[in-house]
């Protein structure tokens, strides 16, 4: 199974990716968890990922497909994959036609506007495996640390108010032409494209989601 989930920032891709990958045993390959790691590792992409992350805007096509078609070219990818803010452009969404890599499910996640700024100033993410929680939402079970490894949780330095604005923009701009473009793609191929609402609990929008992969 190979599944795009698409939607805003904080729609709850990476929280619905948990139980989507555990459920198809697949992957989940999150371009934003990967530049976090290229971050803290100090490699060369991370220094020049740094300053674009922290200011919401896209780091370059160029890079993100190259890291995408290594990542998939691994043995843990061979019988599918969850694609969690990849692609986030046309050309990225091009990319992985051009690649002959076809999809299966496309997920979007459509939570308003005003919804995720309250939800991002609340997020906690464990760093080391990218698990993400709500404090009011979706709370650990001991607060401030992640429930498997019992390590430290931190606030995202992406995730104050002013910087999910410019965040929710870029979407506007730069990813929402995918709805129309997968879309348009599902009425001519065996592509799903499927559409839940973000705004009810986690645990109902995994059940919409496995109601609509299952039709
Ligand atoms: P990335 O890490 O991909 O961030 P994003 O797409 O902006 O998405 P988020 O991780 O912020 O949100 P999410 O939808 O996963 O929500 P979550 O489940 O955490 O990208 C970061 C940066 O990297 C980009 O800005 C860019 O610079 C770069 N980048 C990455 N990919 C790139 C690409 N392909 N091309 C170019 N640049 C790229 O949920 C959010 C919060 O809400 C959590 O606290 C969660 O617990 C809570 N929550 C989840 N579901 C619910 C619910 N149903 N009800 C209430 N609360 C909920």
């Amino acid at each position: 199974m190979r599944i795009i989930l698409l939607g805003p920032p904080g729609a709850g891709k990476g929280t619905q990716a948990e139980s989507i990958c555990d459920n198809y045993k697949i992957p989940h390959i999150s371009t934003g968890n990967m530049l976090r790691e290229a971050v803290d590792a100090g490699t060369k992409l991370g220094l020049e990922a740094k300053s674009l992350m922290d200011a919401g805007i896209l780091v370059s096509d160029e890079v993100i497909v190259g890291l995408v078609e290594e990542r998939i070219s691994q043995p843990d990818c061979s019988s599918g994959f969850l694609f969690d803010g990849f692609p986030r452009t046309l050309p990225q969404a091009e990319a992985l036609i051009e690649r002959n890599v076809n999809i299966d499910a496309v997920v979007e996640i459509d939570v308003p506007d005003q919804d995720i700024i309250e939800r991002m100033s609340g997020r906690r993410m464990h760093p080391a495996s990218g698990r993400n929680y709500h404090i009011i939402y979706n709370p650990p079970k001991t607060e401030g640390v992640d429930d498997i490894t019992g390590e430290e949780l931190i606030l995202r330095e992406d995730d104050k108010p002013e910087t999910v604005k410019d965040r929710l923009k870029v979407y506007a701009d730069q990813t929402s032409p995918l709805i129309a473009f997968y879309s348009d793609l599902s009425s001519q191929s065996e592509l799903d494209y499927i559409k839940v609402s973000g705004t009810a609990s986690p645990k109902e929008v995994t059940e919409a989601i496995f109601k609509e992969l299952n039709t």
